[in-house]
């Protein structure tokens, strides 16, 4: 019986690493076909040569989400090479949390490129491919940080809460076209995000947090039963957290 995951082409970005990478090897071994966008394009490479070895099939593509003709050419490719993108997963970020009083302007700027204008070039890129084949699905990549705001994390907060309200208005905007949009909010999951905080103290403070942290393989599975849902049934947003997680 299909999994509706099978055949499918996804795109992921950030999938160097953490999350995007757990995601690719997992929907990988269920038959999907997936497209890997990030910077670091030795990793991407290797990654997609390991899947195909695996049976697989997939494509590395050089890609930083901040410029739009990369993000572009990442869809491209994947329409180029297997004919459609059926899942567009906006999952490239990074969280250099900090009070606001130290200004560290550069992370500021950094996130919200990354996090919110990353995500926002991915739907430019992908959605008139998923209007023309009147089918796709945007999974876009939030946080606990998304839902909650604490003291040292405004910005990042920030950027994730404007994941949701962009994914919230793409869900209501893209009904005509048979597309799905899936908010995906994780609490401490075990990746190497907390090595992009630049302040000492505070990346000190942020591995005792992830201590409780779980393994990413929990973020990909909830991706997996997002997309194997049938068509008709639109899963728009998922929560979830280590057990032990208190925030
Ligand atoms: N882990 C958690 O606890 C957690 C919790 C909630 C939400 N999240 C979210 O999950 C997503 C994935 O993070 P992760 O935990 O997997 O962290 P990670 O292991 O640090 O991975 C981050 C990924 O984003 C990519 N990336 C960063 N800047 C990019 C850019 N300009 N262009 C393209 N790709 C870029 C990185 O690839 P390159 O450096 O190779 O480009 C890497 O593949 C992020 O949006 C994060 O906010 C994570």
């Amino acid at each position: 019986m299909s999994n509706n995951i099978e055949g499918k082409v996804v795109v992921i970005t950030g999938a160097s690493s953490g999350l995007g990478e757990a995601t690719a090897q997992h929907l990988a071994t269920e038959g999907a076909t997936v497209v890997l966008g990030a910077r670091r394009v030795d990793r991407i490479r290797a990654l997609a040569e390991e899947l195909v070895d695996a049976g697989g099939k997939a494509l590395a593509v050089e890609t930083d989400v901040t410029r739009l003709e990369e993000v572009q050419a990442l869809v491209e490719a994947a329409v180029k090479s297997y004919g459609r993108v059926d899942v567009m997963l906006n999952n490239a970020g990074l969280m250099p949390v900090s009070p606001l009083d130290r200004l560290k302007v550069n992370d500021w700027d950094r996130m919200v490129d990354v996090n919110i204008k990353g995500v926002l070039y991915g739907i430019a890129a992908a959605l008139p491919h998923m209007q023309r084949q009147k089918s796709g699905h945007f999974i876009n990549v939030s946080s606990v940080a998304g839902h909650k705001v604490v003291a040292g994390g405004a910005v990042y907060a920030a950027t994730k809460f404007a994941v949701r309200a962009l994914s919230e208005g793409l869900r209501q905007e893209v009904k005509p076209y048979n597309i799905r949009t899936t908010i995906i909010s994780p609490g401490a999951v075990a990746t190497a995000l907390p090595d992009s905080i630049t302040e000492p103290d505070i990346g000190a403070f942020m591995n005792l947090v992830y201590e409780s942290a779980i393994p990413a393989d929990s973020f990909a599975r909830t991706v997996a039963f997002a997309i194997s849902q049938p068509e008709d049934v639109d899963i728009n947003e998922i929560l979830f957290r280590p057990t032990a997680q208190e925030f």
